[in-house]
This record gives structure tokens, C-alpha cells and sequence, in this order.
């Protein structure tokens, strides 16, 4: 039988094809933009409900695993150490209602990397001490898409928190860095840019994270106030402005980014054009027969809002690999029968 899980803040359903994917089984969905209900709808044909705080827990169907890429929502801690009550009005204290009355095997939480400095590290303690207080053994690591076989550095952070033993980040699978020139269109009708439109610098080089800058669009406005001699460093140009070679990795692909101004220079070609939105899809890990929006600016937010599919297969598949979704009686007879086996 596969195992269960339940997909909250369910987007697109990026968790949902990654986990599906594993050999797990969706029971229940919830998501509450009804843009993302449509898509969600036309690929995975199957119902969803609407704003989790509304949900009563007891109207869920039984699972094994809680899934749950929640929007990075503020709060304060009020210091009164209550447990999860002191994250009341919050999006993650509905998420810590659904554990307290389902008691999940396993809970992967996924958010900005942001989320661990949030209000001085609080908010992201809080989490930690209340899942730990709701009987669970918490993880936490930041997973990056470029090292998923992704030509994209997306950094996100993971919290999975688990009945059993601790889910060991170090055993997932990782892949060797790939280039973003593997992952693109070879026809289409492309945007590209006029030479007059954009600078490139000299000596471009490759940095850590794998972007390569390579130039900039001359966009005047943004050019006052820039020192003199800087213009060949990234962080003085706005980001929809940067021009990355398609012989590093992308930059993550960001929410905001609603007209898809993201700019690539083919070197082979000595040309820059914009990315287009099939392959902004294909860096996150969409097969090619997803079905998007029918709205540009849409499907540009919703793609951002996203995760990484190959990340979050891996981690699926070493959830089982780890044997963390049996319970502790089954884990008995598991261990004895190897002791029988192996003595
Ligand atoms: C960061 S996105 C997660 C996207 C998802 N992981 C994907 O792969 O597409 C957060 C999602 O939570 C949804 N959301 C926000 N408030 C909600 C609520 N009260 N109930 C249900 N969903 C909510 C948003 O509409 C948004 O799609």
C-alpha cells in the first residue's frame, strides 16, 4: 500500500508531483488562491479545498505524511511558552492543529531561507521547540535546486520532523552541477535583445553559487547613484536588469517577477534574449506536459511560488529509504526479524 500524505499550501502542486512521483498516495488538498485551485484542478484532477483555517481537522482522511510549503507569514512570540498556542493567527499554527489531532509519521515543512533570521531567529525557534513539543525529532537543513540536477541556485529551507528516528539530510541523493545551455529551447520565438539595449563586462567569472554574470541592460534610471568602476559587479543592477550566462546556473526564480524579465547571454550566439516560460518550468523540474495558466503574469507568480520538483522527490524517496514512515511496533518486528536473520 503507498503511503499517505496530505498537501497543504498546495500551490501548483510542485509537492504533490514530487511525492506522487516517490510512490505516495494524495488524500486530501488545500489550497486557497483560486488561480492555483485551477491549475492544481486540470493536472492532478483531484478536489481542493479552500483556506486551511477553516478545515476542522477531524474532516481530514487519515495519512502518514504532513506536506506543507507555507507562505512565510510574521509573527511574535509572546513568551508565555504555551506550545504551538503561541503561534495563534498564524498560518503554522492551523498546520499545528492538523498534527496535534492526525499525529503524521512525518511533517516536511519548506519555506525562504529568510525564515531562520526572521525576527531575530525567534520565529524560526519557535517552530523548531513547537514541533519538538507536539512529540516529533526535527531536522532542518537548506536544500539547493543546483545540486538536484537543476541549472538553478534556489536555496529554500526544509524542516522535516518525524516520529521515529531523525531524518538524516545527509543521506539524500545529490547530483553533480548542470548547465543552464542543456535545459534550453533549441527553436522558438524568442525575445532577444538589440546590442544597443545591454552591456557586457569584461572577464565575466563564475561565481560560487554558479552565475556567471555577464552584463547588464542600460536601464539609465538605475545607473544613478552607481560609483564609477562598479558597473561590472552584479549588485549594483537590479535583478530583472542582470544578465546571466547560459554556461553557469539561473538565479532562483522569484515570485515578484510577474513579466518574466529574466535575461540569459549564448555565448556561442554572442546574443541575450529572455528566458522563456517554458523553460523557466523545465528549471524548476516540470515535465513538459504540465498544464499552465492561461495568464502570463499567472503563471510567472505561481512558477516562483513554487519548489524544485527533483529536491523534493529526493526527499520523499529517502524519507522511505530511511524507514521513516513505519511506527514503532513495526519497527520492532523489522528489528527483530533482522536479528533473527543476521545472528
Ligand atoms: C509559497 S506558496 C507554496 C506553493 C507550492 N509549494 C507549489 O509547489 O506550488 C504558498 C501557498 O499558500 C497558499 N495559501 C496562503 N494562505 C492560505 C490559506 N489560508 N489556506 C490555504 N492556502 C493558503 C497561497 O495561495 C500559496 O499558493
Amino acid at each position: 500500500m503507498k503511503p499517505k500524505f496530505i498537501d497543504l499550501f498546495a500551490g501548483i502542486g510542485g509537492f504533490r508531483k514530487g511525492f506522487e512521483d516517490a510512490g505516495y498516495e494524495c488524500v486530501f488538498t488545500s489550497e486557497i488562491d483560486s488561480a492555483c485551485q485551477e491549475v492544481y484542478r486540470d493536472n492532478f484532477n483531484s478536489e481542493v479545498f479552500g483556506d486551511i483555517t477553516k478545515i476542522k481537522p477531524q474532516d481530514i482522511p487519515d495519512f502518514d505524511v504532513l506536506l506543507g510549503g507555507f507562505p512565510c507569514q510574521p509573527f511574535s512570540i509572546s513568551g508565555k511558552k504555551k506550545g504551538f498556542d503561541d503561534t495563534r493567527g498564524t498560518l503554522f499554527f492551523d498546520i499545528c492543529r492538523i498534527i496535534d489531532e492526525k499525529q503524521p509519521t512525518v511533517v516536511v515543512l519548506e519555506n525562504v531561507k529568510h525564515l531562520i533570521h526572521h525576527d531575530k531567529k525567534r520565529t524560526f525557534k519557535t517552530i523548531l521547540e513547537t514541533l519538538t513539543k507536539l512529540g516529533y525529532n526535527v531536522s532542518h537543513q537548506i536544500l539547493n535546486a543546483k545540486n538536484f540536477g537543476l541549472p538553478q541556485n534556489r536555496e529554500r529551507i526544509f524542516i522535516i520532523a518525524t516520529k521515529n528516528s531523525h531524518f538524516k539530510f545527509e543521506k539524500i541523493e545529490k547530483k553533480a552541477p548542470v548547465q543552464l545551455k542543456d535545459f534550453l529551447d533549441k527553436k522558438g520565438d524568442f525575445e532577444y535583445l538589440d546590442k544597443s539595449e545591454y552591456t557586457l563586462i569584461d572577464n565575466p567569472k563564475k561565481q560560487l553559487t554558479g552565475l556567471i554574470f555577464t552584463g547588464y541592460r542600460n536601464k539609465n534610471t538605475w545607473k544613478n547613484g552607481i560609483r564609477p568602476n562598479t558597473e561590472h559587479l552584479s549588485r549594483v543592477h537590479r535583478q530583472p536588469n542582470r544578465i546571466y550566462s547560459v554556461e553557469g546556473t539561473h538565479p532562483t526564480i522569484p515570485s515578484q517577477e510577474t513579466s518574466g524579465r529574466f535575461f540569459i547571454y549564448l555565448p556561442k550566439e554572442d546574443r541575450v534574449r529572455k528566458l522563456t516560460i517554458n523553460e523557466c518550468y523545465r528549471i524548476m523540474g516540470f515535465p513538459k506536459n504540465f498544464k499552465k495558466h492561461s495568464k502570463n503574469g499567472e503563471r510567472y507568480k505561481q512558477i516562483g511560488n513554487s519548489v524544485a520538483i527533483p529536491v523534493i522527490y529526493e526527499v520523499a524517496k529517502s524519507i522511505k529509504e530511511q524507514n521513516l514512515l513505519i511506527d514503532e511496533p513495526q519497527r520492532k518486528v523489522v528489528g527483530d526479524l533482522r536479528e533473527l536473520l543476521y545472528s
